[in-house]
């Protein structure tokens, strides 16, 4: 299905400021609360309360049916794990939680990876460069670049640290509607692809595996993990183009863009 790509004005960019906070809000209240021994359907039920009291809504709920509020991704899993009251989290799991909420008709979408308890070296690394990765394809943005400028600069930094990128799932055209063109995906070829002009607004969210790039989905349907069962990390944010470059609507306003988050 082709999608749309819409064109945003600088007003408009306003209410994307406004449901990106409150998504980067939700990742910073959860955040003392992912320790090891809480059910990812806890934090889950935790976020969706704390989106409702602010006013906003979990784009995700119902979404093509999905069940819970948010997706909390724990080690193999690449995205779209469903929090459940059976998942117990243990010292030395990495997890990603995806949050995209609707404020006031605006989907603000960011995710972050966590560490519970103590990470490995192993985890730390890949972590460490996942978000690298992400603000390499961000840095990449400005009117007259491509999307395959993005995908290129992320994929150079996944691969120069000997990882590889997902290429099953990819960044998309967020605003007044969760899913819209244009695709950004986790490799490219510089110059090539959709050309990005201001008012432009998407999610950079690279998924990057210690081994394979394959995927499989679990028989839930949703739930997306390496076929190798190696770690895998993500981290989203949802930018606009502006006249001289890009515009980050998600940031952290604690500053818990990556963790550690202890301050
Ligand atoms: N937030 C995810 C994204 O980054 C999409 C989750 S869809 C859901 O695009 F239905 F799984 F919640
Ligand atoms: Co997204
Ligand atoms: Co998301």
């Amino acid at each position: 299905m082709k999608k749309n790509i819409s064109l945003y004005s600088l007003d408009e960019f306003d209410g994307m400021r406004h449901a990106g906070r409150l998504a980067a809000e939700t990742l910073d209240y959860i955040t003392p609360f992912v320790v090891p021994g809480i059910s990812t359907g806890k934090l889950d039920e935790m976020m969706e309360e704390f989106i409702i009291s602010k006013g906003g809504i979990s784009a995700c709920r119902g979404y093509h049916g999905y069940p819970k509020a948010t997706c909390i991704s724990p080690n193999h899993i690449i995205c779209h794990g469903i929090p459940s009251e059976k998942k117990i989290l243990n010292a030395g799991d990495i997890i990603n939680i995806d949050v995209t909420v609707i404020l006031d008709g605006w989907y603000g979408d960011t995710s972050r990876m966590f560490f519970v308890g103590k990470p490995s070296v192993k985890a730390k690394r890949l972590v460490d460069t996942t978000y690298e990765t992400m603000m390499a394809g961000i840095m990449a943005c400005k009117p007259g670049a491509t999307t395959g400028d993005i995908g290129h600069a992320m994929e150079q930094v996944a691969r120069k640290n000997g990882y590889s990128v997902v290429m099953d799932y990819c960044g998309h055209g967020v605003g007044r509607v969760f899913h819209d063109g244009p695709n950004i995906l986790n490799y490219g070829v510089p110059g090539t692809g959709v050309e990005l002009v201001p008012g432009m607004i998407f999610t950079v969210e690279p998924m990057v595996n210690i081994g394979t790039h394959e995927t499989l989905t679990l028989s839930d349907g949703w739930t997306v993990i390496t076929k190798d069962r190696q770690l895998s990390a993500q981290f989203e944010h949802s930018i606009g183009i502006t006249e001289t470059g890009f515009e980050i609507f998600t940031k952290s306003p604690k500053g818990w863009d990556f963790p550690p988050y202890n301050e």
